[in-house]
């Protein structure tokens, strides 16, 4: 099957045909806007409404600060200001099909624009190689992680190294484990930490890079014959971290949840090199879930051409580095780098103030894509507490709640804090550290 197989020219005509612009409102279509409600991770108890719908929420000890999730809520300040040239509207009639593209090589279930769209980002942005690659949607990038496995497993079904073991070095980001344990598939089987994985013959490497808990850059640590990689780029994007190279791994996997903060849309995709493979997660994807929902894609392709052409334009007219007065003027990425780099000023003073935790320090690089030395600010802070106490415990008597080492393979006394939480949250969560 010769699946979509888009050139990449990077000129900004991403045909976005089917995503129907207005200048309509979204009238209460959706009252979470990253205020803390119950959807920004706080369960306010005693908040109260101000004039524009706002909670406010007042510090009290009973509020739960919600950290456990990466659920991507500090994004909603900047598309907030974008809503009226992002929309997307569907009418009755529109998407009813299974089918998206039945033109020969497409992928049945998937819109060509999604495919051009994805490849004008990464050209534009230079994180990850997809001249020639297959681009395969999916719902979120979790679907497409089992999906990627079962495509791998079967490309090595006749040899005998089954269940193919699948390795990620620790700390590893939790759903790998649990997802694969509660599969028990026959064809594939977690087998932990990658720095102790030992047997010959194949197997697949997660390279979770930037990491899922602890923001390190990683590379494949096994490096065996027989060996195939999953890289699972979620956090490659300039907000998080310095562009480095343009990535070039056999799978590579990317979600919209990270990108843009679009978690919600539930869209992912996966580059793929090997033709075989992807024609085989194609048939994974039609019999999991018949394909992925095309409104997700619909709204994914807008808010990437999107975000892909405002630096387009940004490059031609303003030139690198960006240099932004004010934050209107901001993109996607440089919103998401100052917020990202105010917290971890914050949570590094708070800690250093409290003298309980400790935190990983991350040596400034070049950004191709920023054209500056950029300090990283990953999604996650892996807090280590210095007196090798249980961390997440300890936060737990704040009532703060966070994710615990042991879920991602390490000792109790880290635990894993997510940085991409409303301000409001956020802001509680350093209140309370404080007080340590
Ligand atoms: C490393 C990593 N991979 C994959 C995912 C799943 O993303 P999605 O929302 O696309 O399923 C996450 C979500 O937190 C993640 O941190």
């Amino acid at each position: 099957m010769d699946v979509s197989k888009a050139k990449c020219n990077g000129n900004g005509n991403g045909n976005t045909n089917g995503v129907v612009a207005n200048n309509g409102h979204a009238h209460g279509n959706d009252n979470t806007n990253g205020v803390a409600t119950t959807d920004t991770g706080v369960v306010a108890n005693n908040g109260h409404v101000n004039g524009n719908g706002i909670h406010r929420l007042p510090f009290h000890d009973d509020v739960v600060v919600n950290l456990d999730r990466g659920d991507p809520k500090m994004y909603y300040p900047f598309w907030r200001n974008i809503d009226e040239r992002c929309v997307v509207t569907i009418k009755a009639s529109e998407l009813m099909s299974y089918f998206a593209d039945v033109s020969p090589g497409g992928v049945f279930y998937q819109m060509p624009e999604f495919a051009t769209v994805v490849k004008k980002l990464h050209c534009v942005v230079g994180n990850a190689a997809v001249e020639g690659r297959y681009i395969i949607a999916g719902t979120g990038s979790s679907q497409l992680f089992t999906v990627a496995l079962r495509a791998l497993a079967a490309t090595v079904r006749h040899q005998a190294n089954f269940p193919l073991p699948v390795v990620c070095a620790e700390p590893f980001y939790s759903c790998y484990q649990e997802a694969l344990e509660e599969d028990k598939s026959e064809i594939y089987r977690w087998r932990g930490d990658a720095k102790e994985f030992k047997e010959e013959g194949p197997y697949v490497e997660v390279v979770t890079s930037p990491n899922n808990p602890d923001g390190t850059i990683r590379k494949p640590v096994v490096n065996r014959e027989g060996g195939m990689v999953i890289a699972d780029l979620a956090y490659y994007w300039p907000q998080y971290t310095p562009i480095t190279a343009s990535l070039n791994y056999d799978v590579m996997l990317f979600t919209l949840s990270k990108c843009t903060g679009h978690a919600g849309s539930r869209v992912g995709w996966a580059i793929v090199k090997d033709r075989e493979v992807a024609a085989n997660m194609i048939k994974q994807m039609s019999l999991m879930t018949i394909g992925s929902c095309r409104e997700g894609q619909l709204r994914a392709t807008k808010m990437l051409d999107f975000v892909a052409t405002t630096y387009q334009q940004s490059f031609a007219t303003r030139g690198r580095p960006f240099r932004v007065s004010h934050p209107s003027e901001e993109g996607l990425f440089e919103f998401g780098q100052r917020v990202l780099a105010e917290r971890w000023a914050k949570l590094r003073s708070a800690v250093k103030h409290c003298g309980v935790f400790k935190l990983l320090e991350f040596p400034v690089m070049y950004c191709n894509f920023m054209c500056e030395h950029i300090q990283p600010n990953p999604a996650y802070a892996w807090m280590e507490c210095i007196t090798g106490e249980d961390a997440a415990g300890l936060l737990e008597g704040l009532n703060i709640k966070t994710r615990n080492g042991p879920r991602f393979g390490a000792s109790p006394r880290y635990t894993r804090v997510s940085m991409l939480e409303s301000d409001e949250t956020f802001d509680l969560f350093i209140e309370r550290l404080l007080t340590l």
